[in-house]
């Protein structure tokens, strides 16, 4: 214990309350004691700092801050030295707005494409998320600033994500949710970690002691503090037994009245308690002395153009029939596209961030050698057709060389709090890219999109350049690759599939029970359609350059591989070499190939250099659940190199040997496990990856404070009912207007805790009993509990305010 010494002079009482944010942002602080507060603020691409109002759903305004592209954006240049450039930019505006934790970055899988908050989120891919997540995590912290990795873990749907059960067998656990993690912790050194809102095989993340406990602490030896994600504490007491440091926002007293009670019934020991105040203190401490001297201000001008580079380099450029791009000079050029006036640059939610200055097509495209024939909203956001609109566009179309066409996902689509109900983009923006081809054939879509959509309409276009959310200088990044003054180097970091029903959680994405059956194991992204011989759009690791690269003389020993890369082209540019790894024939199933290196390499036209990539502790390795250990198969591996998981330029071999004889499956009672072709598991063959049976995920009977809000269609009370509807019709509401409504979006999915958890000590959990109580159809009964909880919770705040005060 490193600050014995002040938890001697503390009381139970501000010991328990330490424990829980004082406000939505800020930890408690105790002047007798010289203990200030820290203060968290998100986000994983530009700080969210708000000075006035609080809140986490981005909805209250914050102060300015560089926007820069969001980590699905940047995932794509895998480049960690950007990534950790990226990092020391947010560390230093964060302490020049004296924020101690920076609340990011987000690395959950991309499980499905249709997770409301991919493009938050890294990749499909462990490794990739884990690398560019610790290079984000080594910056951010070279400014004394603490980041905080999240949603720690298997949190990958939006649906009802504080009231939901990610039911997965340990390998899947270990092997795809959370090695990112765990290179983000041991490579990154995270010194604080967010647990996610939702269960893992039946226990919250934030009372997880498996998750918590023997995997991060003792397995990774993780030393920072464990926060909450906002709102996930369930039982607070729980939590802290698990090693849980910080309950946030502001639970208000009751929280810390539960830690008191559960001392006194010994459920909870001092001496855990003391263990969780001891790392919230070394935190504090040391955050604060981090803090002293640093400047309030920050290079403006040079994080603009940090923010515009980094859009440069993850830029992925998909098609470019007939070598239209680059653009020729003075070429006549019809901008076409609500985007390229307002344009998407960043997602909603939490990691809203309120920008320096905003670049848009519109105003920068001027600067550049080309003619405009014009500009044109061409089509409206919010989906409705506008024949008027069409027209004009049309026209202007009709007038051009080239068709610079703005378009893609708009903010409805993608949002934290939602997930997407498909991967199309709207209609109506198809249907006007299809009548442009009409009437002039030279289109180049720049499209605008922070997660993998379905591209059906792709032969319309000639070239296609995708931004991904580029963040505020997008545009005159995007216009820079266009004209040739870059040449792209992006490549994917995510599968753009055929079609939605290809992907590999298809039938269980999202869960509409409270159990979200992960069947698929470890067979997501490319993993999937690459075992089992799915086609798709665009494979993982894709994407063009305006140059040429060639692969050669590969030569493999037992710690690398090592071959030469020319660029043959007659451009300078990066090539992304990536580096699979497969065992043909293995005993223990695994997909046909998985990341396990990568470089991004720079070379002038005409150079070639030699590139080394080095094995690691993760090269061979696969989660064994009889040994419940890492452990290798024995055997001749195949060791590919190439540009992308389907393009594999040279191949090697390499004889590995085995760390045990004990294996953990019986191929028989896992065929379709063997195959890769995981669309449709049955519950047999499930529940024997499982190692026990699928647990009940229906709901029976009355609902519990831990059912979410939107389950009160279930309710016995017509009045709950009547509620329902009401949310349920603000919803749609909000979502008709184009923008959605975060707020009724966080109450809808709210378990009904969260009442009591988010409301800064006015209501107390059991008032919370008392309105499930009610929604049960037991109104008096509930009546009474809120009553007499309302006074009850007021009393005991006042009692516990002064014992606070009477030191
Ligand atoms: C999000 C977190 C975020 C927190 C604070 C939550 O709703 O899930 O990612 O850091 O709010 O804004």
């Amino acid at each position: 214990m490193k600050h014995r010494d002040i938890i001697d002079k503390m009381t139970l009482e501000e010991k328990a309350a330490f424990l829980s944010g004082k406000n939505v942002w800020q930890t408690r602080d105790y002047s007798r004691l010289g203990l200030p507060s820290i203060f968290c603020s998100d986000g994983p691409h530009g700080i969210r700092k708000q000075a006035g109002a609080g809140d986490h759903l981005g909805l209250n305004a914050s102060l300015p801050a560089t926007c820069f592209p969001t980590a699905a954006t940047v995932a794509n240049s895998w480049d960690e030295r950007l990534g950790e450039e990226l990092g020391e930019a947010l560390g230093e505006e964060a302490a020049t707005q004296e924020v101690n934790v920076l609340l990011g970055p987000g690395l959950n899988m991309k499980r499905s494409p249709l997770c409301g908050r991919n493009f938050e989120y890294f990749s499909e891919d462990p490794y990739l998320a884990g690398k560019m997540a610790a290079a984000y995590v080594k910056g951010i912290q070279s400014q004394g600033v603490y980041a905080c990795p999240k949603h720690f873990a298997v949190n990958s749907q939006e649906l009802r994500r504080m009231a939901m059960n990610s039911v997965l067998d340990e390998r899947t656990l270990r092997e795809i949710y959370l090695t990112g993690f765990e290179i983000a912790v041991k490579e990154g050194k995270a010194k604080s970690i967010m647990t996610s809102y939702n269960e893992i095989n039946g226990t919250y993340a934030n009372e997880n002691k498996h998750l918590l406990q023997e995997i991060l602490r003792k397995e990774w030896g993780f030393d920072g503090i464990v926060i909450t994600d906002w709102g996930a504490s369930n039982d607070h007491a729980a939590g802290v037994a698990a090693g849980s440091n910080l309950e946030m926002p502001a639970p208000g007293l009751d929280s810390a009245r539960e830690i008191l009670q559960a001392i006194k019934e010994k459920t909870l020991t001092e001496e855990e308690l003391d263990a969780c105040v001891d790392g919230l203190l070394d935190a504090v401490l040391t955050l604060s002395e981090n803090a002293k001297g640093k400047k309030r201000t920050f290079p403006e001008t040079a994080h603009h153009d940090l923010a515009r580079r980094a859009a440069e380099e993850s830029a992925v450029l998909l098609k470019n029939t007939d070598e239209i791009l680059p653009l020729k000079a003075g070429c006549k050029v019809a901008v076409i596209g609500d985007f390229a006036v307002e344009p998407r640059y960043q997602g909603a939610g939490s990691s809203m961030v309120n920008p320096t200055y905003l670049e848009t097509i519109e105003k920068v495209i001027g600067n550049y050698d080309l003619q405009v024939a014009g500009i044109n909203r061409g089509y409206k956001r919010t989906g409705e057709a506008d024949e008027a609109m069409k027209k004009e566009a049309l026209d202007l179309a009709a007038a051009a060389d080239i068709v610079l066409y703005c378009f893609g996902l708009d903010e409805l689509s993608e949002s934290e709090g939602m997930d997407r109900s498909h991967m199309r983009i709207p209609q109506n923006q198809i249907e006007l890219l299809q009548s442009i081809v009409q009437v002039n054939e030279n289109v180049v879509g720049l499209l605008s999109a922070g997660a993998s959509i379905e591209m059906p309409w792709h032969y319309c276009c000639k070239a296609i350049l995708h931004g991904y959310l580029t963040g505020q200088a997008g545009a005159s990044a995007m216009l820079n690759i266009l004209t040739g003054k870059v040449n792209p180097s992006g490549r994917l970091s995510e599968t753009y599939p055929l079609r939605y029903e290809d992907t590999s959680a298809f039938r269980h994405f999202p869960s509409t029970q409270r159990n979200s059956e992960y069947r698929e194991s470890i067979y997501i992204g490319y993993r999937y359609y690459d075992t089992s011989k799915v086609r798709v759009q665009y494979p993982f690791g894709y994407g063009l350059s305006y140059t040429t690269f060639m692969y050669s003389e590969l030569k493999v020993d037992a710690d690398g591989a090592t071959f030469t890369l020319t660029n043959t082209g007659k451009m300078d540019g990066a090539e992304v070499v990536q580096l699979y790894v497969g065992l043909p024939n293995a005993i223990v199933f695994r997909p046909e190939k998985e990341l396990k290196g990568f470089r991004k390499v720079f070379l002038k036209s005409g150079e070639s250099k030699e590139v080394r990539i080095d094995f690691d502790d993760k090269t061979f390795r696969y989660w064994n659940v009889k040994t419940n250990g890492w452990e290798v198969e024995e055997g001749i591996y195949q060791i590919m190199v190439g540009a992308s998981v389907a393009d594999i330029r040279l191949e090697g071999k390499l004889q590995v040997s085995g760390t045990t004889d004990r294996y953990p499956y019986n191929p028989a009672k896992l065929p379709y496990y063997y195959t890769g072709i995981v669309q449709q598991i049955s519950d047999e063959e499930f529940e024997e990856l499982l190692g026990h049976p699928i647990p009940s995920g229906k709901w029976s009977g009355d609902l519990g404070i831990n059912d979410a809000i939107c389950q009160m269609y279930y309710a016995k009370s017509g009045l709950a009912r009547v509620i329902y509807k009401v949310l349920t019709t603000m919803k749609k509401k909000s979502e008709e207007k184009g923008k959605p409504d975060l707020n009724i979006l966080f109450i809808y999915n709210m378990p009904f805790r969260g009442i009591a958890k988010m409301t800064g000590g006015m209501v107390s959990m059991e008032m919370v009993e008392g309105m499930v109580t009610v929604v049960n159809g037991h109104f008096l009964k509930g009546m009474k509990k809120i009553i007499g909880g309302f006074f009850r919770n007021q009393k005991a705040n006042k009692a516990y305010e002064a014992k606070l005060a009477e030191k």
